[in-house]
């Protein structure tokens, strides 16, 4: 991962730009776009991802995961994941506060270190390709959502962004490697141990009401288990929101 590495001074998403390299085959298995400044950056449930120019990480990895099914696609954002997880630990030292936030965005007490958007495009039951999307909060300071930080506004300190990429495709290929030799079970725990609100009582938002809820587990499809009074509920992105 990252041998072939594109660092482009601007453009709209690195996700299409990745996106293109593997239609016009011109990227290998571990291409990695990276941007100073992406300005029409895409999230998670159809949002935008803003990131001030020059401060942040914004980059798109190119993967093969041939040997996953399409069934299987949250075992690829679990192994993503874990390596954002492991980056930030690198970085901030191990604390309680770190935390993987349903289904895969890093969290820093209730504040939002990064996210991931996967495109997969498949081949009948099979992955054939992934566009790895990752954004991660660096040095900017000033959000306009008080729910956003970065590693610099939690450290005071400022980071050189070359060398955190670096050490983010280590981290990211570890768990794809993982993810690749199969040890699905490790990946699960790592997962669950670094999971938000695990086994926590909170309030979620379900198909517009406000319930009780206290997460249990993640099913194999990635959709989160929640326990509503006795009762266990299972809910994919669109259908849960933690509020
Ligand atoms: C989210 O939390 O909503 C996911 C954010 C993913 C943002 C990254 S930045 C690099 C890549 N290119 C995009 O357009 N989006 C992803």
């Amino acid at each position: 991962t990252g041998q072939q590495l594109i660092w482009l001074p601007a453009c709209a998403s690195t996700n299409s730009e990745a996106q293109q390299l593997l239609r016009e085959n011109r990227a290998s298995e571990g291409c990695t776009v990276i941007t100073d400044d992406q300005f029409a950056g895409r999230g998670q449930r159809g949002n935008q991802w803003l990131a001030a120019p020059g401060e942040n990480l914004t980059l798109s990895i190119i993967w093969l995961p041939t040997f996953l099914e399409a069934s299987q696609q949250f075992l690829l954002s679990q192994a993503v994941a874990l390596g954002i997880y492991d980056w930030a630990e690198l970085l901030l030292g191990a604390s309680p506060m770190l935390r993987l936030k349903w289904p895969n965005d890093l969290y820093f007490g209730t504040q939002k270190l990064g996210g991931i958007l996967i495109e997969n495009s498949l081949s009948g039951a099979k992955i054939q390709s992934s566009i790895v999307g990752i954004g991660l909060n660096v040095n900017q300071r000033h959000f306009t959502l008080p729910t956003a930080t970065s590693l610099g506004a939690l450290t005071g300190r400022y980071f050189q962004r070359e060398e955190l990429a670096a050490r983010l495709l280590e981290c990211l290929e570890k768990r794809y490697l993982q993810l690749r030799a199969g040890r699905l079970r490790e990946l699960r725990q790592s997962y669950l141990a670094a999971l938000y609100r695990y086994q926590e009582w909170h309030d979620y938002e379900v198909a517009g009401r406000r319930v009780r809820g206290q997460i249990v587990g993640v099913e194999p499809d990635g959709r989160l288990a929640l326990r509503i009074g006795d009762e266990v509920q299972h809910f994919g992105l669109q259908e849960v929101k933690h509020v």
